[in-house]
């Protein structure tokens, strides 16, 4: 009983890394093709349930006002963004998988597209009722060290009336091509330098974390337009 039990799970386990495999390859043609991709259950219930615990078990004072942190000419506008954030370090079981699973991607986005990516930065990022984040780009063209931004979210039963999607906007202009709901799971993936985009404010507690890879070492604002 054990034993059948325990190889069920192998074999839901390894159906999974197999669907995150080929979910990196749409990944891939997603950069290379639009710039941008959308995909939602890239993350599994349990990937999400264990990052949500280790979320929640985060004290107030360790969640920052975002802007303040890593970059010291980033500081704190609540004009323009009121959510708040906290660098993951790879302090938890869960947070190491979240990053091995980035920087499976990383090596298969440089194997493919020889992008050049060296490392990657995310954060947990929490918008309570009325949060927001205004219309930005996460990286200048040639400035910036910004190449790739993921965004996943964390949040189970997300509806219409819960607000909190994210606008992505074509390159130059207001239409808006993507409005993404932050359900758990979804994965919104794009070029840094190409896609100014915003949070709408939230309705309920939204929580996502969001990180870039990078090609150097030094880290270049947001730009608000
Ligand atoms: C960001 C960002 C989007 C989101 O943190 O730069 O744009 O949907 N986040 O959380
Ligand atoms: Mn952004």
């Amino acid at each position: 009983m054990g034993v059948h039990k325990r190889s069920n799970w192998r074999v839901y386990h390894l159906n999974t890394e197999l669907q995150l495999e080929q979910t990196f390859d749409e990944v891939v043609d997603a950069i290379a093709g639009p710039g941008i991709g959308i995909f939602p259950r890239f993350l599994d219930t349990t990937r999400v349930a264990a990052l949500r615990r280790d979320f929640a078990a985060l004290t107030p004072w360790q969640l920052t006002p975002a802007g303040i942190g890593r970059d010291q000419a980033h500081h704190t506008n609540e004009r323009i963004r009121t959510d708040k954030t906290r660098w993951l370090e790879g302090d938890s079981p869960a947070q190491r998988d979240y990053l091995a699973l980035m920087a499976a991607l990383q090596r298969q986005m440089n194997r493919q597209l020889f992008m050049g990516l060296k490392d990657y930065e995310c954060h947990y990022a929490r918008y309570d009722e009325g949060d927001f984040y205004k219309k930005h780009l996460d990286a200048f063209r040639g400035r910036g060290n910004r190449r790739v931004t993921t965004v996943v979210y964390l949040n189970e039963d997300w509806r219409d009336h819960d607000g909190g999607e994210l606008l992505v906007y074509a390159e130059k202009g207001k239409e808006v091509l993507h409005r993404v709901r932050p359900e758990a799971g979804t994965l919104v993936c794009f070029l840094s330098e190409q896609f100014p985009h915003e949070v709408l404010p939230a309705r309920r507690a939204r929580l996502s974390i969001a990180g870039w890879f990078r090609i150097d070492d030094p880290v270049a604002p947001a730009v608000l337009l």
